[in-house]
């Protein structure tokens, strides 16, 4: 009896074994694979390291805390602006940074905010108390401080053409004037750089609810009036100053694009503009938004579904400005963009707080990846925002700091500022839950200034590994390496107690029969270049 139990027990083994191997061998064998040739004779268009820009607008605890904490404060900083927070986007290579707003721009004045500070208040968000502590000479400081450029919106809704002109004025002369004198009083006598205004903000709604043929004349009037003085920004380095574009894409918003290219086209001498905005949230129910945390595959599908719009946007306004410009002259700036959902439970519902997950280091890289497609035109973009507010890239609390999935998802691109497009071509198959279908893959390939190719490997789908063959015709490495970024769950965030759940490894990738082989992990950002392995 004994014998044949253990015989028994030893058949069952062997078939417990067996299915182990069997199903295995299915993972295996269910494992994706996807070919990507990557065309490096058809370089394309160079992918504007302005599409990586920041926006940090005074709402919530965007500026104030996120920022600015005061030169007093028990958190270290350096002339009152936080040092965790600069150490962090110094790391990111930020290239502009747009301030200071959004809403609150039309509702700026510019004056509050330099010398002797004026108090006053915050009525599109949270009405709270504005303490025009950041102003400015902050703000300058600020950028100077991450090594980023300054993007400045322009106060067209509830200001005047000369108060923007005299904050111009301010900020760029070098001659003596009173002005510039006023500068120099209040700490900074060399002229600032602005390499790019926008003039005004969403002035078809929060920004004055103009028609558009009532902004086009506003524009031409500001476009005339906010100059640059600074003697270094007179030649190739000229302000661009960018005009307030559509937001969305239909009937009304592509009558707002035809109006200012079709002027823009017939213009006089008088006026000009190098950019036209386009805004663009992903938001499915703007009076029922999702929820940031706690959600389940169908809305990480929903989210990507909906962000994946962004394509048809940029093409849609895109071919209305081929019309009046077929040289590209003008970019299309997306200086607004990124996840919006529902109020953090317990915040302010004026902060605009919200968590920040895997799902979202995933719409990034989408949308990044959208904006590199679309180089030769969409030459600039901010996410909303840079910290506390929207899908930012920093949250804090008051002493403490951490780096979202989008924070990482930005720094794993920083190789693609300023590279050269190179077209890729791959079947990205489909991933599809309840109902939605989505590319399962997506990817971009690019050049850096140095000649290094690199790749970006998006895998949309929560479940399956997908294996990646590149193929790169005369390809000289021996070997691949890089960073990855994925989480446990679709809704992984990261912590003030858990900052590390969703942050990148380093992944090297082997080459086997002249191609590399990178495999994805499921829900998955991943940058690659290419090496010799000694
Ligand atoms: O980013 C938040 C707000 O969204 C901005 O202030 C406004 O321009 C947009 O509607």
């Amino acid at each position: 009896m004994v014998g044949s139990s253990s015989i028994l027990t030893k058949c069952a083994s062997i078939l417990i074994l067996g299915s182990m191997i069997l199903s295995l061998d299915l993972q295996v064998s269910a494992q994706v694979k996807v070919q990507l040739s990557v065309d490096t004779s058809k370089p394309g268009p160079k992918i504007d390291r302005n599409i990586f820009g920041q926006f940090a607008e005074h709402l919530g605890y965007g500026v104030y805390e996120g920022i600015w904490v005061g030169p007093d404060s028990k958190i270290p900083n350096t002339r009152g602006i936080r040092n965790d927070v600069v150490t962090a986007l110094k790391t990111l290579k930020v290239p502009n940074v747009r301030w200071p707003g959004g809403c609150f721009a039309d509702e700026y004045h510019w004056r509050k905010g330099i010398g002797t500070r004026t108090v006053t208040l915050n009525p599109n968000w949270g009405g709270v108390i504005e303490a025009n502590t950041f102003g400015t000479h902050e703000f300058m400081d600020f950028v100077d401080q991450i090594g980023s450029q300054v993007y400045l919106s322009i106060n067209v809704g509830s200001g005047t053409p000369q108060e923007a002109a005299e904050w111009l004025e301010y900020l760029t002369t070098a001659q003596p004037t009173t002005l510039a004198k006023e500068r120099a009083a209040n700490g900074h006598p060399v002229p600032y750089k602005i390499p790019m205004v926008g003039i005004g903000n969403e002035s078809w709604d929060c920004g004055g609810n103009m028609t558009p043929e009532y902004y086009l004349r506003q524009l031409t009037i500001y476009s005339r009036f906010v100059r640059n003085f600074n003697p270094a920004q007179q030649g190739n380095d000229q302000m661009q100053k960018i005009a307030v574009g559509p937001g969305g894409g239909e009937a009304r918003w592509t009558e707002w694009t035809d109006t200012i290219m079709k002027a823009w086209e017939k213009r006089q001498w008088s006026w000009d503009m190098q950019g036209l905005s386009l805004h663009n949230y992903t938001v499915i129910n703007w009076a029922n938004k999702f929820a940031s945390v706690g959600f389940g595959e169908k809305e990480y599908a929903q989210i990507l579904r909906e962000t994946l719009k962004m394509e048809d946007l940029i093409t849609t306004h895109s071919a209305i400005m081929d019309k009046y410009d077929p040289q590209k002259k003008i970019a299309l700036v997306v200086d607004e963009w990124g996840s919006w959902y529902a109020p953090s439970p317990g915040s302010n519902p004026g902060f605009l707080v919200q968590q920040n997950s895997i799902r979202d280091a995933v719409l990034a890289a989408l949308n990044l990846n959208i904006f590199a497609r679309h180089a030769d035109r969409v030459r600039g973009a901010n996410i909303a925002q840079l910290i506390n507010v929207l899908q930012a890239m920093i949250m804090t609390d008051k002493e403490k700091m951490v780096l979202t999935p989008t924070y990482h998802v930005f720094k794993m691109y920083v190789p693609f500022q300023d590279a050269t497009f190179i077209p890729v071509t791959f079947n990205a198959g489909t991933y599809t839950n309840s109902g939605i279908t989505l590319p399962r893959v997506d990817a971009i390939a690019a050049k850096d200034v140095t000649g290094k190719l690199w790749l970006e490997l998006t895998n949309v789908d929560p479940n399956e590994f997908v294996e990646i063959e590149v193929n790169i015709p005369g390809l000289n490495a021996n070997t691949g390496s890089g960073e990855t970024l994925t989480a446990p769950t679709v809704d992984s965030v990261n912590t003030f107690d858990a900052p590390n759940t969703v942050t990148p490894k380093p992944i090297t990738a082997k080459i086997q029969n002249g191609k590399l082989i990178v495999k994805l992990d499921p829900k998955s950002v991943t940058v690659v270049s290419l090496g010799n392995a000694k």
